[in-house]
């Protein structure tokens, strides 16, 4: 695997690779990652993967500076994963100067995960587009855990009318349910026995609404209730459209449902499309 950080030597090296297919990812990669990248093998003729944690998308308090770096470990996953070239920028590579202009979400920016992390979403499309504009992949991946994320990126695609097809990726699971994610290391053993609670919350909506309840906001409020009663400080739990986030209107549209609660000081997401 080659690893490159800066952007024009990445340039260099994709010249003449064919179909590129991109997994951006900010590293301490898990079974999700390459569940991901073993995907992007299947959809094109290089295998691009980036590990950049991205200080724009991270608000004041938190946890950009502890975030999980294990760059040695990742390689050698993406290597067995059978990625074929790495970009890791540092800051000075991907921001030389202040990044002044951005990508500005629209409203549904500021909702679910949005009105708790301001300026998040704003974060992840400008670093999002400046990713495909300098590895200029014909199709990337994006995990469905981050279910907010991924329909951002794949508005912006299509309204800028970039020629990149975007993939989602099904969330990889823990046995007992938990979504696999970096943010799951800072869970203490106690944490950690609690937290598929999250998952379980969520396939009781699914299975309630599945069974005929459209009580949304009566279901809303017993998961809720319920991580409460467990000692879980939640942002939300909410049953919206899966094409663009609202709440449910059309009685026949496809719905997930999706949660974001701290446990401790941890806080993790999850979402279960129905
Ligand atoms: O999902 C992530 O890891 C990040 O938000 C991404 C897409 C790599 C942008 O920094």
């Amino acid at each position: 695997m080659q690893i490159h950080s800066s952007i024009a030597d990445l340039r260099a090296a994709l010249k003449g690779r064919g179909r590129v297919v991109f997994v951006p990812t900010m590293g301490n990669l898990h079974a999700g990652h390459i569940s991901l990248m073993q995907q992007a093998r299947q959809h094109g003729d290089t295998v691009v993967a980036s590990i950049f944690v991205n200080r724009l998308q991270f608000g004041p308090n938190e946890d950009f500076d502890k975030y999980p770096r294990t760059f040695q470990a990742d390689c050698d996953k993406l290597s067995a994963a059978g990625v074929d070239v790495l970009f890791a920028p540092t800051e000075t590579d991907l921001y030389p100067e202040p990044q002044e202009y951005v990508v500005e979400p629209p409203a549904i920016q500021h909702q679910l995960d949005g009105e708790f992390r301001p300026g998040h979403f704003r974060g992840v499309a400008t670093v999002v587009l400046k990713l495909f504009n300098i590895v200029q992949p014909q199709v990337a991946l994006f995990g469905k855990k981050d279910y907010q994320q991924l329909m951002v990126l794949r508005n912006m695609t299509r309204q800028l009318a970039l020629p990149i097809e975007i993939i989602g990726g099904e969330t990889v699971r823990a046995e007992d349910g938990l979504a696999l994610s970096s943010r799951n290391g800072y869970l203490s053993t106690a944490e950690r026995a609690e937290a598929p609670r999250l998952s379980r919350e969520l396939k009781q909506i699914r299975d309630a609404i599945r069974n005929g309840n459209t009580d949304y906001a009566g279901l809303e409020k017993v998961a809720l209730d319920n991580l409460a009663a467990a000692g879980w400080k939640s942002d939300y739990v909410a049953i919206r459209q899966q094409s663009d986030l609202t709440t449910p209107k059309d009685v026949n549209a496809p719905l997930v449902v999706l949660a974001a609660s701290r446990l401790g000081n941890t806080r993790l997401i999850d979402n279960i499309e129905i």
